[in-house]
């Protein structure tokens, strides 16, 4: 059996006549900078997930980045991220002159761990050479982080919030979307994501007027009211109109993906759970399943079990084989505190194919392919 990780020419033939006729209008009217596909989806994208703005942007990294930026976030300033995520939530502190402090995350939802923030927080605090200033919260692998206890402490430590939602747009927590569950909320639309583009892109989204008005100024090199007026350094960080085109096409199926991911989760969740260790569910939410990564019991099951599926024809990976305060770029800028969870899950953590187009046959093969190798 072929099971594709990701099936992305699946998905294009489902939408093919939407996509043509999306891409066809600009092909038309050759708008390709900020032409009326990328107005329009930043209004159908901010009524999606109920925000009052949403500023598309040209990826998650540039979002993130853009988000700092507008704090003026930098020299000095600590930033709390967990160490288990993708490297852009480390990059981009660093970028901007700030350090990046890694906080451990839940070994049984993977998310950020809010105990262990506010320890982390307490440590910098203590140790007097950086001033607390941030925090971003990861939603991984399609679930929210456990924003009501992150947004507490926030408060309390008068941080800003952002939301790394790169993974995980189209999720919820108690029945509201991400989008405003921090001050800024950072979105990918890298092709594999959930919600995915042709190319890079990204989207920011916020309650704030005026904060929405200094993304928007940034993503276009800090432009004023107008086109040669810089009021402040800025980037080119726009999304393509032919990227906004393609989104706008799959926005329309974009539900009922969610709903497949949905279903095929649970399948694992009933046929697996007794196997392995399955992700445990974020109380109150629904996930948007961009990854579904079980945990076998040490490193050399975990390759072991991936060695085994990659003979039977199931593609896995691991998200993420090492967390970032052990990368070389980073260990440098980490204060050698202990983060046991995040080292624990890169060396047991399995991610399975899971994609809107994965048929019942290739979900039963997968389900039968892990529990034979584990008997
Ligand atoms: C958690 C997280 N943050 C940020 C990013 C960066 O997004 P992009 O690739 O669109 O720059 C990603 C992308 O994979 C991600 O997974």
């Amino acid at each position: 059996m072929n099971i594709p990780f990701l099936d992305l020419k699946a998905q294009q033939r489902r939408i093919e006549p939407e996509l043509r006729r999306r891409l066809e209008a600009v092909l038309a009217h050759c708008q390709f900078v900020l032409g009326p596909e990328v107005a329009e989806l930043e209004t159908a994208l901010a009524a999606f997930c109920g925000a009052a703005h949403c500023v598309s942007v040209s990826s998650g990294t540039d979002a993130l980045q853009i988000a700092m930026m507008a704090e003026g976030i930098g020299a000095n300033d600590a930033v709390f991220l967990p160490s288990f995520t993708y490297t852009a939530t480390a990059e981009v502190p660093l970028l901007l002159g700030a350090t990046p402090v890694f906080v451990d995350v839940d070994p049984r939802t993977f998310q950020i761990d809010p105990a262990h923030l506010q320890a982390r927080i307490a440590d910098v605090r203590a140790a007097g050479r950086l001033r607390p200033r941030a925090l971003i919260g990861v939603d991984l692998f399609g679930q929210p982080a456990d924003w009501p206890s992150l947004s507490a402490i926030a408060a309390r430590e008068n941080l800003f919030t952002i939301d790394d939602c790169a993974q995980s747009f189209g999720a919820s927590l108690a029945g509201q979307k991400l989008g405003r569950a921090a001050d800024a909320t950072a979105v990918s639309f890298f092709p594999s994501k959930p919600f995915g583009a042709y190319g890079d892109g990204g989207a920011l989204f916020t309650e704030s007027a005026e904060r929405a008005a200094l993304y928007r100024s940034l993503r276009t090199h800090g432009e004023g009211t107008t086109r040669y007026e810089v009021l402040r350094t800025g980037m080119n960080g726009r999304l393509d109109t032919l990227q906004a085109a393609v989104l706008l096409a799959k926005l329309t199926v974009f539900p009922e993906e969610l709903a497949i991911r949905e279903r095929i989760a649970s399948i694992y969740d009933r046929r697996l759970g007794n196997v392995v260790t399955i992700p445990a569910r974020v109380p109150d939410s629904a996930s948007a399943w961009a990854i579904y990564s079980i945990l076998l019991p040490d490193a050399a099951s975990r390759d072991r079990v991936q060695a085994a599926l990659k003979v039977s024809g199931v593609p896995t990976a691991i998200y993420y084989p090492r967390p970032l305060h052990r990368q070389p770029a980073y260990a440098e800028h980490h204060d050698g505190a202990a983060l046991p969870v995040s080292e624990d899950l890169a060396g047991r953590i399995l991610a399975l194919p899971l994609h809107p187009d994965l048929s019942n046959e290739a979900i039963d093969f997968i389900c039968d392919s892990v529990v034979t190798t584990l008997k």
